[in-house]
């Protein structure tokens, strides 16, 4: 049933929305996604105690993750009734953000399947609105805000006013399409302040997501000092920087399943380096079961995914979940 929804799925991405302008297909789907409650339709999802796991102490019914991208609440809503096991929101920060001009999106397709490319540049209503959006919304599962800034003040205040609206907060200090926050992983020892400073204030748990483009500094300075600072989470990681003269700016994050080879190396050499110190979120490219398996044998904790959600539909969640039940 789920391989016949999943192949109807490929074939509506490819005949139907992929022939769209990307703005087009974007409001397509984030229509359907807002419209129709698939959330109440138990198809999506597979419960199963056996599945859960936990991220610094707080419990997850899976280890599937929603990637950071949709802010709308409605859409948050949904998402946490179609299988995953937490829900990541689009990373906020302390004033709204326009993002960049279109076209900041666009599709890209290779002998590994189909992919996207991204210059959003964070467009999002920044804190308050989005706190205010929030208020009313059940965590049916574990909600995760994302917070980027440029200053420890502007983490220390995104921080306080959204932690206490998730149940744990993911520092973005590696989306590729502002310098305001890629430039944090070329500022180590700046970076370390933060962490430190977050650390002891955060109400919740922090995970501090990382860029798959600096891992010898993720692994030499990022990661460890994470760990003196008491954050034990590391999202392993955000998209790719690659040139893109389709884009508005030009470069932009490569998303999908052209870097799940480079997130499964490096979650091998995370986990080898850091043991079990460290609590790793694999994000990067997981487009099927196979590929959360990879990641999970490879020592990960959770798997994340935004691309495979687009490009593989709603019922991917479940196809995994049904993999991991019967590799348990
Ligand atoms: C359109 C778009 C917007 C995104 N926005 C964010 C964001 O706001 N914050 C963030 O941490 N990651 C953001 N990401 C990155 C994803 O959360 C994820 O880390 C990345 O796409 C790699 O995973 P994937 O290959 O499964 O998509 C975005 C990705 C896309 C494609």
């Amino acid at each position: 049933m789920t391989r016949a929804l999943a192949a109807l799925y490929r074939t509506f991405y490819d005949r139907v929305l992929c022939r769209m302008p990307e703005p087009a297909a974007i409001a397509l789907g984030q229509a359907v996604l807002r419209r129709l409650p698939l959330d109440r339709l138990g198809a999506f999802r597979l419960e199963d105690p056996r599945l859960a796991t936990t991220l610094a102490g707080v419990r997850l019914p899976n280890p599937l993750i929603l990637a950071a991208q949709y802010y709308d609440p409605v859409i948050l809503r949904r998402a946490m009734g179609l299988g995953f096991g937490a829900v990541t929101a689009k990373t906020i920060t302390v004033n709204a953000r326009p993002g960049h001009p279109q076209p900041n999106l666009v599709r890209t397709r290779s002998a590994a399947g189909p992919g996207l490319v991204n210059c959003n540049g964070f467009q999002n209503p920044g804190l308050a609105a989005f706190r205010a959006s929030l208020a009313g919304l059940p965590h049916r599962v574990p909600l995760i805000v994302s917070v980027a800034g440029e200053t420890v003040e502007d983490y220390a205040a995104m921080v306080e006013g959204l932690a206490p609206l998730g149940d744990l907060v993911e520092m973005n200090i590696s989306s590729p399409n502002t310098k305001l926050v890629y430039a944090w992983s070329e500022r180590p020892q700046e970076l370390r302040a933060v962490l430190e400073t977050l650390g002891k204030r955060s109400p919740r748990p922090l995970i501090v997501k990382i860029s798959p483009d600096f891992a010898e500094v993720n692994e030499r300075d990022i990661i460890p000092a994470a760990l003196a600072a008491g954050v034990r989470v590391i999202n392993y990681g955000n998209t790719r920087r690659i040139e893109e003269p389709r884009l508005s700016q030009r470069v932009g994050g490569l998303s999908g399943p052209d870097i799940f080879p480079a997130t499964l190396e490096n979650v091998r050499r995370t986990r080898k380096r850091f043991g079990d110190a460290v609590e790793i979120i694999a994000t990067g490219g997981v487009d099927s079961p196979d590929k959360a398996l990879a990641l999970l044998h490879a020592g990960a904790r959770a798997v994340g995914y935004f691309t495979g959600f687009i490009t593989r539909g709603p019922m991917l969640a479940r196809r995994i979940l049904e993999a991991l039940r019967a590799d348990a």
